[in-house]
């Protein structure tokens, strides 16, 4: 274009420059179209320009109705100029609309424009798809020259650039809004799960479970939670929680009976890179819940150096991480639980006095089940409730002679023993109202007839899947003979899907 003498050159090049940078910074897509259309119209000396996107999936071309409207027209990508420019990848230059075959009159005839001339070039990305169409309307003078095309041409490469990037910025923000409102919901729904409401009890013992951990909401102190095994202690830790100004910030449980020897210090406090060959950086996890709570489950079951350890960072509140050099601040608060009985552990020179009470400045101790059984009734539906709610299963009940028959009997493994035997009950009832058939004695022994030993823990797990399994195989084999191997009728009776008694059958090896 050097070689044609054209009056103002200089200037016109500058123009579309500074409309590049324009676009360039708008990342509003709705904005842009109009910013592109508007700046084309100056530049070009004539009416109106617009953008026509191809929606692929549609095969069809979209444009804006009017500067500044959100309204949309659409069309089928073949029809009229700007298809033929969508179509053929080339721009076409039409001086008298009317008098051109592929001048669509419709869209006039829709807007009550009147058109004389169209000028239409095709829009590439970097990739070079095409995009879209880009049109400008009636020169103000004439028609629209070979300058008019090439500076048409020019802007619709920028623009094209500019539009994919305010489309991807567009739907960026649209995920981040999703995620930032789904994130909301999870926050409101684990603060009702594990906030001081979601301990179920309303008699005096678990009561002041509650109020002491309302209490202590504010404040930061460390807890010791006591209490046998299922009895909730992990529960309370986690109101406590949740509860408190932390409930934003991490909650990370660590298992300290599951922790061998070996590992405790970079599994608590993290590892440097290159300590030895091939070990990768990892951080600890009092690094983990730094601003938040580390919740020290079974803590009477560190051996006495990792005790001192732990000690050091609640005492100095740095830790060092191994093959570290520079000790880094933590601000954690530590929560702590234990089945054991602490102070015979002190006794016995197992447990170390002053991390003792350290970490045991305020107790919460959490009851066995049969020293709340005025509360099984309650806890029995709450998680006969839970369990249709997850399942998706019609509303369900116990009978009162059921209930009356779970309220006595023994639990030594508390509450959760409570809870899975609900669970197993609603998995097997064969209606939605839950019968004393639907028992099973083992477990509903009366504590009477089954009396534990002092200090106890609770039943092998093992042997309590083995019965349960045992049940439910007899159950299945009943239900079978009972339907004549009526699989679809035999499932209904158990209360599963058809998969689900196959998928048992299988595991048990039912024929
Ligand atoms: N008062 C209660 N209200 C509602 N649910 C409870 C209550 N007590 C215990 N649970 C439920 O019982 C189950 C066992 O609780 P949790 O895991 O907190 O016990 P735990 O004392 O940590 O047991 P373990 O010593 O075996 O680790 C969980 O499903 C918990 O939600
Ligand atoms: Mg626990």
């Amino acid at each position: 274009m050097g070689a044609l003498p054209r009056p103002g050159l200089d200037e016109k090049l500058r123009e579309i420059l500074a409309i590049c940078q324009k676009m360039n910074s708008e990342r509003d897509l709705s904005v842009l179209l109009d910013l592109i259309a508007r700046e084309a119209t100056a530049l070009l000396e004539c009416d109106r320009a617009s953008i026509f996107l191809l929606d692929r999936e549609r095969n069809e071309l979209l444009s804006k109705v009017a500067l500044g409207s959100d309204e949309i027209l659409r069309f089928d990508a073949r029809m009229g100029i700007a298809g033929s420019a969508v179509m053929s990848g080339r721009s076409i230059n039409v001086r008298d609309a009317y008098g051109d075959p592929r001048f669509y009159t419709a869209i006039d005839g829709q807007t009550g424009y009147r058109t004389r001339n169209v000028l239409a070039v095709a829009m590439r990305n970097q990739r070079g798809e095409i995009i879209g169409a880009f049109e400008a309307l009636n020169k103000h003078v004439g028609a629209f020259t070979a300058w008019d095309e090439e500076s048409l041409s020019a802007l619709a490469s920028h623009a094209a650039i500019a539009i994919e990037t305010a489309q991807l910025v567009g739907e960026l923000r649209r995920s981040q809004d999703e995620l930032v409102e789904q994130n909301a919901h999870l926050w409101r729904e684990v603060e009702i799960k594990y906030s001081s409401h979601g301990i179920i009890g309303t008699g005096p013992r678990i009561q002041q479970v509650v109020r002491l951990i309302e209490r202590i909401r504010d404040s930061l102190v460390s807890v010791l939670i006591t209490g046998e095994s299922g009895t909730g202690k992990e529960m309370a830790a986690k109101a406590i929680h949740y509860t408190s100004q932390r409930a934003r910030r991490p909650f990370v449980a660590l298992n300290c009976a599951a922790l061998p020897e070996a590992l405790v210090e970079s599994e608590l406090f993290g590892i440097e890179k290159g300590v030895a060959t091939g070990v990768q950086q990892r951080v600890g996890q009092f690094e983990k819940a730094n601003g938040g709570t580390l919740f020290l489950d079974e803590i009477g079951d560190l051996s006495l150096p990792a005790q001192a350890k732990i000690l050091r960072v609640l005492q100095e509140r740095v830790l060092e991480r191994v093959g570290g050099r520079n000790p880094l601040p933590v601000d954690v608060r530590v929560l702590a639980a234990t089945n054991k009985d602490l102070e015979s552990e002190i006794a016995k020179g197992s447990f170390r006095e002053d991390l003792y009470y350290r970490i045991k400045v305020v107790r919460v101790h959490m009851p066995p089940l049969r020293e709340i059984r005025e509360e099984i009734p309650l806890l029995a539906n709450h998680f006969l409730k839970d369990y249709c709610r997850e399942t998706g299963h019609e509303a369900m009940e116990f009978s009162p002679s059921v209930l009356r028959r779970l309220a006595v009997a023994a639990w030594p493994g508390n509450v959760r023993q409570l809870r899975n035997e609900v669970m197993r009950l609603a998995a097997c009832a064969r209606t939605n109202a839950i019968g004393e058939e639907d028992l099973w004695e083992g477990v509903l022994a009366p504590a009477a007839e089954q009396p534990l030993p002092s200090g106890t823990g609770p039943t092998p797990a093992v042997s309590l899947k083995k019965a349960i399994e045992d049940l439910e195989k007899r159950m299945i084999q009943q239900a079978i003979d009972e339907t004549r191997g009526n699989q679809q009728q035999a499932a209904r009776h158990l209360g599963l899907s058809r998969q689900g008694l196959i998928n048992k059958m299988k595991r048990y090896g039912i024929g």
